[in-house]
C-alpha cells in the first residue's frame, strides 16, 4: 500500500470505529488527557493509549517535556516509531508470526519482516481505547482507557478485556496499571509500554550520557532477528550489556547490535523473587539536568531499547529526533515465550486475569 492509501485506510478505520462505538452508546472520540499536579504534567491520547508528554522541572527549575513525541494525535496515526504506546495482545517479536496453543495454529498479522512485532500493524498501538474515567487534577489525577480485543483480532484467539490506567502517585511519580482477561478462551497475553524517555528534554539530543543502572545480572541473547532463538539466559557478567552498576548509556556504544543497527534492544531479565511483586527494575541519572527516574515493575523481564531506528525522524515543537535520542523500558514477560517451554507461560485460560503496574518515580 502506498502511504497516502494507508492513511486513507487507517482514516476509514478511525471513522468507522468512532461510528461503530456511538452505536453502542459509549465515548469513543479520540482526544488528549492531561493529569496535572503542582508543575507536573503528563497528556495521554486514548488513540493507542498513548503517552504523549510528561512535563517535569530540572534543578535549576526549567520544565521540559522529558518523552519523546509528537504535536497532535493526527500524527500518531502515521507514527512507526512507537512513540508512548501500548503494544500488546502479544508485545515483541513472534517468530514467523505463528504459534500453535491447545494443538490449533494461529496465524498472526506478519508487520516485521518474516515476523510479528508488537501484537502486528494494527496491534493496541493503533485502535482507539474508550475513555472509562478521567481526574485530571487533586490528589490523584488518571485516566482509565478500556479496550476490547475481540476473537481473531490481528489472529489471536478470544475475546480479551485490556484496562490501562495511568496516575499520577506522590508529587512526580507516574504509575502505570495494566491488566486483562480472557473472557472466553484460552490466549497469550504480555502487554508493554513503549514511551521514549530523554532526562535532559525530549529535543536535548541523545542520551548516551545518561547513567542507567538495570537490577539484571541475566539477559536472554537475541538472534539477528531479535528473537531468543537459543533459548538460554546468560549471565551479564563481563560483557557489554552489564549495567548492574551505573554506566553511561554510551559506554559501550557500537559494541552492541539491536538487530541491524548499533545499539541496545535487548532483553534483561530482573533480579528478585517472586517476579510478580513490585521490586526496582532500573534507575537512570543525568547529570547534566539533574533529573533521575526509577522504574519499578512486577514482571520478570525489562526490554532495554535505545532508540537505535530514529534518524531525523521529526518530533514534536519542531525538535528532529537522531539516533538514540531517547531511552525505553519496557517491562514485559519473556519475548516469544509460547516457543519456549522453558520461559514463563503467558497463556491465560479462560477467565483468568493478567496484570502489570509500572512506577516511573521522577525527580529532579
Ligand atoms: C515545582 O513545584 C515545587 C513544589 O510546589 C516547587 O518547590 C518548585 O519550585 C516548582 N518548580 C517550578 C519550576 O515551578
Ligand atoms: C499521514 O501520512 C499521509 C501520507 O504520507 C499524509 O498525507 C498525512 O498528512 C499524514 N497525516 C498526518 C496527520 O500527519
Ligand atoms: C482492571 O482495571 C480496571 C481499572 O482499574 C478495574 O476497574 C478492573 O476491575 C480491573 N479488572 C480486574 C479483573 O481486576
Ligand atoms: C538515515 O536517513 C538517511 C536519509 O533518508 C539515509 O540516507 C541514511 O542511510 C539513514 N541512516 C541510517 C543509519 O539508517
Amino acid at each position: 500500500m502506498a502511504r497516502g492509501e494507508l492513511f486513507l485506510a487507517l482514516l476509514f478505520v478511525v471513522v468507522a470505529s468512532a461510528l461503530a462505538a456511538n452505536a453502542a452508546g459509549a465515548r469513543k472520540t479520540v482526544d488528549v488527557y492531561e493529569l496535572k499536579k503542582g508543575n507536573f504534567s503528563v497528556k495521554v491520547t486514548n488513540w493507542g493509549a498513548t503517552i504523549m508528554s510528561v512535563i517535569l522541572p530540572d534543578s535549576r527549575g526549567n520544565l521540559a517535556d522529558i518523552v519523546l513525541g509528537l504535536d497532535t494525535v493526527g500524527e500518531y496515526i502515521n507514527d512507526t516509531s512507537f512513540f508512548g504506546p501500548v503494544a500488546g495482545r502479544v508485545a515483541q517479536r513472534i517468530a514467523r508470526g505463528r504459534f500453535v496453543l491447545d494443538g490449533k495454529v494461529y496465524h498472526l498479522n506478519i508487520n516485521d519482516g518474516r515476523n510479528t512485532l508488537q501484537g502486528g500493524g494494527r496491534g493496541f498501538h493503533k485502535v482507539i481505547w474508550t475513555v472509562k474515567e478521567y481526574v485530571g487534577a487533586g490528589d490523584s489525577p488518571h485516566i482509565t482507557l478500556y479496550y476490547r480485543s475481540f476473537d481473531g483480532e490481528q489472529g489471536f484467539p478470544g475475546n480479551l478485556d485490556v484496562h490501562v490506567t495511568y496516575r499520577v502517585e506522590g508529587p512526580y511519580t507516574l504509575g502505570v496499571h495494566m491488566n486483562a482477561t480472557a473472557l472466553d478462551r484460552e490466549t497469550p497475553v504480555n502487554l508493554l509500554q513503549h514511551t521514549h524517555w530523554n532526562l535532559g528534554g525530549h529535543g536535548a539530543g541523545d542520551v548516551l550520557g545518561h547513567a542507567l543502572q538495570l537490577r539484571a545480572s541475566r539477559h536472554t541473547p537475541l538472534d539477528d532477528d531479535m528473537l531468543p532463538s537459543s533459548g538460554r539466559v546468560a549471565p551479564v557478567a563481563g560483557t557489554p550489556f552489564d549495567f548492574r552498576a551505573p554506566t553511561l548509556i554510551g559506554a559501550r556504544d557500537g559494541q552492541v547490535m539491536g538487530g541491524r543497527v548499533a545499539g541496545y534492544d535487548a532483553n534483561y531479565v530482573v533480579d528478585g523473587e517472586p517476579w510478580c511483586m513490585m521490586r526496582p527494575v532500573a534507575a537512570v541519572r543525568d547529570g547534566a539536568s539533574g533529573r533521575a527516574l526509577e522504574l519499578w515493575g512486577n514482571q520478570p523481564c525489562v526490554q532495554l531499547y535505545t532508540a537505535n531506528w530514529l534518524n531525523r525522524t521529526r518530533g514534536e515543537a519542531g525538535a528532529v529526533y537522531g539516533r538514540h535520542a531517547g531511552f525505553c523500558l519496557e517491562t514485559q514477560g519473556y519475548p516469544d515465550a509460547l516457543k519456549h517451554p522453558e520461559f514463563p507461560s503467558q497463556t491465560l485460560r479462560r477467565g483468568q486475569v493478567y496484570r502489570h503496574d509500572m512506577l516511573f518515580k521522577l525527580s529532579f
